[in-house]
Formats: structure tokens, sequence, C-alpha cells
């Protein structure tokens, strides 16, 4: 793990300064059947429901709600509501994702399905799912509701792309377009919305707006690929999400479609490796091996690396307040860079 992986940008530690009590806030307003569930996930509350400080998450889509803000000259304070909303609707999305996905740890503790059951889990998710846009719905406003739309939008795609992945897991075709198009809706889509809501309800023009949003949906495409690679090959003791189980439920990620887009003997082993059923620990470790041979890592990197550039150059296309912009770069390249 390289030292500048680790340097996380002070934007982040804003954030959750900033929105934190706010969102704290508006959890406290749920119903008491759910707040358990929602502690647990949220780091607030261990297991028996006693006040922990764990891990809540990295807070990446707050800071970009923020920043949006910032960039056009409005205060970050106007951008709290939808900084609030979008972090509701990604661990909506975590909840719910972790059950698709049959995945036991998150945030280096045991998921919230794992120890609550699928059904606790589900009905979390939806609270927060409802939460979000109240928060945005409550106060009427031009600008609250083509932020309460924007979020709408990116609540469905994201939906649709969750639907699109696990549709892809009885698949051997699926194409890097078809990857790529998925990521876009599974992650990209509430990234291009967080990064440009904070500018939304600061008022600011279509044209800013939408720079920021093609700035979030590339960053989202980099995300989503950095997050593939560290599901293959990153530290469960530094990502605090178990290792292999994409390759365990026959995800089709970019470094595996990558892989299986290239022709020769490794990529027919990798090809009859996952149209098998069930693979044992030693079949996983060959698979990933098998990718990496294929190039399917490297060609990951180099995605992450190439929709970053593409990330930066719509930051470029529109003035934006200077260091609220070099913020936002700031967190790109974190992004891009991560080793949780
Ligand atoms: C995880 O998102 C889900 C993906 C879109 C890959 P994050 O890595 O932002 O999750 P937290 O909030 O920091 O835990
Ligand atoms: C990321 O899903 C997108 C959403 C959760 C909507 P993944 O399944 O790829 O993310 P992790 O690795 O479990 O966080
Ligand atoms: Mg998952
Ligand atoms: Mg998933």
């Amino acid at each position: 793990m390289s030292g500048a992986a680790r340097t996380v940008p002070p934007a982040l530690r804003r954030a959750r300064d900033v929105v934190g009590p706010a969102l704290r806030d508006a959890l406290d307003g749920l119903a008491p059947e759910v707040r358990r569930v929602v502690g647990y996930h949220f780091g607030f509350l261990d297991a028996d429901g006693r006040p922990s400080s764990g891990d809540g998450g990295k807070s990446v889509r707050p800071a970009l709600a923020l920043l949006s803000a910032e960039a056009v000259r409005s205060p970050g304070q106007v951008a709290v509501p939808g900084a609030v909303a979008v972090e509701l609707i990604h661990n909506f999305s975590l909840l719910h994702d972790d059950v698709m996905d049959h995945d036991l740890e998150r945030r280096h503790r045991p998921t919230a399905w794992a120890l609550f059951g699928v059904g606790q889990a589900i009905v979390t998710g939806d609270a927060l799912m409802v939460l979000a846009q109240e928060l945005l719905t409550e106060h009427s406003s031009p600008e609250r509701s083509r932020a309460s739309r924007a979020l709408g939008r990116a609540t469905a795609a994201m939906i649709a792309g969750q639907a699109e992945d696990l549709s892809f897991e009885s698949r051997l075709d699926v194409s890097v377009e078809e990857c790529s198009r998925m990521i876009a809706n599974k992650t990209g889509a509430l990234l291009s919305c967080a990064a440009s809501i904070g500018a939304i309800l600061g008022g600011a023009d279509e044209v800013t707006v939408g720079a920021l949003a093609d700035f979030g949906l590339h960053l989202g495409l980099a995300f989503q690929a950095v997050d593939d690679i560290l599901g293959m090959w990153g530290h469960p003791e530094v990502t605090g999400k178990p290792v292999a189980s994409d390759l365990r439920a026959h995800k089709k990620t970019l470094p595996v479609v990558a892989a299986l887009a290239t022709s020769g003997s490794d990529r027919d082993r990798l090809f009859e490796l996952l149209s098998d059923g069930a693979m044992s620990e030693e079949k996983l470790a060959l698979a990933a091996r098998l990718v990496e041979r294929c190039g399917g890592r490297a060609r990951t990197q180099t995605e992450a690396e190439h929709k970053l550039a593409e990330a930066l150059d719509a930051l470029g296309r529109v003035p934006l307040e200077p260091s609220a912009r070099g913020e936002l770069q700031e967190i790109a390249e974190f992004v891009t860079a991560r080793d949780f």
C-alpha cells in the first residue's frame, strides 16, 4: 500500500464534520424499529446497540456535494440537504447490495443483513431511500425541486445498474461496453448527482451543472474500476470488504470482462472455470491469476486512469472557484489511487 493512497483529502474529513451532524439528525427522525440497524450500519452503534465510533464510510459523496456548491461560489451550507440525501441513497444501495451480493463484511464489520437478517436490511434500506427524498422536498423551492428530480433520476439509474449487474452473473458474453454502461448506472449516476447537487442547490446554470455532473460520472467509472481491482487483489484488512467474493458470485466486473475479451489458452481456462457453478478457494485464486495474466487488471487500471483524465477535463470546461476546483481534483486523484 503506497503512502499516497493512504493520504485522505482534508475535504473528506470536513464533509464528515459538516454533514455528519445533519445526517445524524435526519436518521434520528426515523422510526425506532429501524434505528438500531441504521445506527449499526453507519457505525454509531455496535452489534448490541451500544454507542460506537465505527467506520461510517469515506464520505466521498457528501464531500463532492459540498464542494460543488463552493465551486459555484455558494456557501457549502446550501448543499447540506443534498449531501445528506445522496449519502442516504448511497447507504440504501449498500444495505441492499450486500444482500444481493451475499457479502458478509463491509466497513470492517459484519454486514447488516448477516447480523440482523435479510428482511431488516431491506426495510432499513427502504427507510433511507424515502428519507432522502423527504429531505429535499420538505421545504419547497425551485432549487430543491431540481435537486430532488436529479436525485430521483440517479436513484433509478443506480437500481437499473444493480439489476444489470445481477443479470450479468449468469452470462459469459458480457462485452466491455455493456459492462461500462452497467457501471455508469450503478455507480456513475450517483457520483454524478453528488458532484452536481450542491451546484443545483446553489442555483447554478445548466452548463455548469452539466460539467460537474460529467466530472462525477467519469469519476464514478474510475471509482468502480478501482473498486473492482480491490475486490480481486485488495487486502480485506485495509478495504474492510471480502476479497474474491465478486468472482465467487460470477460477477462480470471490468477485470473479468476485459480478460474474457482476449484470446489464448489463459482466457479459455478462465472461461472454463467461470462456466462451473461453485468455485473452490483454489479455483478462485487461479481465476484471479488468469484474469491478471490475460491483462484484465492492467486494462482496468488504465481505464481508471483514462476516466480520471476525462473527469478532470470536464472540470476544466467551466469557470469554477479555484480552491473548490482544486479540492474536487484532489478527491478524484485520491479515489483513483486509494487502497480502501
Ligand atoms: C462502495 O462505495 C460502493 C461502490 C460504489 C463501489 P464507497 O467505497 O464510497 O463506500 P463507503 O461509503 O466509503 O463505505
Ligand atoms: C457498487 O456495488 C454499486 C452499488 C452498491 C450500488 P458493488 O457490489 O460493486 O460494491 P461493493 O464492492 O460491494 O462495495
Ligand atoms: Mg457488493
Ligand atoms: Mg454489487
